[in-house]
């Protein structure tokens, strides 16, 4: 049985550009993200490059990440930066207080974390301890970071081995200040923003783009009184969504799961686009003129562990949490006029993961392949265009069956991403490309025999893209035939 569906692509109407930032990842101390996912030391008889392993870097560098997001999280607001500079041997252990206890030695630290940074020519996202740090000392790391003069955190940094200064664009004053950051209210996180963001300095032509930590879900006062109190004194607010079940109890097994676990989880990742729809709303309110940008800087499936002897937060990674992926960045394209940037959470080894990673052994996750496939939206400009489609269903929500996005690049290729969320039927897509004359048509899929088909160690290879031919041009565009639980992306 196949269903239709419609959808019409306005080449010739697109005018915002899909910021490279929105495919940007998040890599946080917690679990073995960074040590043991990134980070071996330069002695690890793991292959690695100045102590950045070699595989995990590689597959990073593939995906053409454009921003990562350092070193929380939660765990930024009890970062202290100051621990983590000088000779490796000399630096503090501390207690990774936020994800168990860990003790960590602090061999990652800024200067770790800068070079991987231009190694991987990404740009870093600071998240600033605003919670249990000073002013003082926020704003002693911006300058150790960016001044290139004679003073005084420059010269630490020179006697860290470092000349130049490095750049700094994207800094969060502080991380879930209603939370983990502090357990603020709005109205006086509003207050703390001034303080911290006051005195971190613009040096030697160094820009920087504050972020303001922002709400949680559906909390609109927070974005509100933000706006209103601090709208004009920053760049950015944050937003984070997590397609979870709930903080208490069982989160659901990321590989075990049933046709209702899997309807609910696409009926709630698509919570996220009505979410941005009423903070944008709020945000256009108090800036018509669109300067504040909205940065959806954590995301994704938060799944119980992984059974066994993992690391926190470490979860497999299926079909399922590939359609997360599809949907939410198509949602995050559509929004590209005030959605500015997004980071996965997370890059390795914790929650919807791009790589996993088990001693020397590394695997790509089924996320990993979406966010490959889709890397050719970023920078590129969005197409406006309208889905008609039949629906599913879950819990008396509807939501449609075929999902898709649309971009034309600098040298002028279309690219369509799309997706049938359909577990048994596969859609015949029309697609109407009015004015455009289409050549060429090549294609990728991303499907597997079950939708709780993952990749592991032993088997790295049973969700992965391949050639897709399905896609016919005709006059008016093309006819597509999608396959049922497939994700596909197409190139004129
Ligand atoms: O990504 C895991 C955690 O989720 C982050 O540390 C925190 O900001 C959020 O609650």
């Amino acid at each position: 049985q196949t269903g239709a569906s419609k959808i019409t692509i306005h080449a010739d109407q697109g005018k915002t550009q899909i910021s490279k930032e929105i495919y940007g990842q998040f890599s946080e101390h917690l679990g073995s993200c960074i040590y043991g996912g990134i980070w071996v030391g330069e002695n690890s008889p793991i292959p690695n490059i100045k102590g950045y392993r070699t595989d995990v870097f590689n597959a990073i560098k593939e995906l053409k990440v454009p921003v990562l997001r350092w070193p929380g999280g939660c765990f930024a607001d009890e970062y202290h930066w100051m621990d983590g500079v000088g000779p490796r041997e000399k630096r503090p252990t501390i207690s990774n207080n936020n994800w168990g206890g860990v003790i960590e030695d602090n061999s990652f630290g800024t200067n770790e974390f800068f070079n991987l940074c231009e190694m991987l020519d990404c740009e870093p996202y600071l998240s600033g301890n605003v919670g249990s740090g000073t002013v003082e000392e926020l704003a002693k790391w911006v300058e150790y970071i960016t001044s290139a003069g004679n003073s005084p955190m420059a010269n630490l940094r020179r006697q860290n081995g470092r000349e130049k200064p490095w750049k700094l664009k994207y800094l969060g004053v502080g991380n879930e200040s209603w939370g983990c950051g502090g357990n603020m209210t709005a109205q006086f996180y509003s207050d703390v923003y001034k303080r911290y963001s006051t005195y971190c300095r613009e040096y030697d032509g160094n820009k920087l783009f504050k972020i303001a930590s922002g709400a949680s879900d559906v909390d609109y006062n927070w974005t509100e009184t933000l706006m209103k109190n601090i709208g004009n004194k920053m760049e950015g607010i944050s937003l984070h969504y997590y397609t979870c079940k709930g903080w208490e109890g069982s989160k659901g097994s990321a590989t075990k799961f049933d046709k209702n676990d899997y309807l609910w989880t696409i009926s709630k990742t698509l919570e996220i686009d009505d979410m941005i729809k009423k903070h944008i709303a709020i945000m256009d309110k108090y800036d018509p003129k669109n300067k504040v940008a909205l940065m959806v800087d954590e995301w994704g499936t938060w799944w119980d562990q992984e059974p066994g002897n993992h690391t926190a937060l470490y979860q497999q990674n299926t079909l399922r949490d590939a359609f997360v992926a599809a949907l939410n960045l198509n949602i995050f394209n559509k929004y590209a006029e005030r959605v500015k940037m997004t980071n996965i959470a997370q890059v390795v080894n914790v929650l919807q993961a791009m790589i996993l990673t088990e001693g020397p052994k590394m695997v790509l996750t089924p996320t990993y392949h979406v966010f490959n496939m889709y890397k050719v939206h970023m920078g590129a400009t969005y197409l406006p265009l309208e889905v008609t489609s039949d629906s599913l269903t879950y819990n008396k929500t509807k939501f449609p069956i075929v999902n898709a996005s649309a971009s034309k690049d600098s040298k002028g290729l279309i690219h369509i991403t799309l997706t049938n969320v359909d577990l048994d039927k596969d859609q015949k897509v029309t697609i109407d490309l009015p004015n455009v004359k289409i050549t060429k048509v090549e294609g990728k899929i991303l499907t597997a025999k079950t939708i709780d088909s993952h990749n592991t160690f032993e088997n790295p290879n049973v969700v992965v893209p391949a050639v897709f031919k399905d896609a016919k041009i005709t006059k008016t565009g093309l006819t597509v035939n999608v396959p049922a639980k497939s994700i596909i992306s197409l190139e004129l």
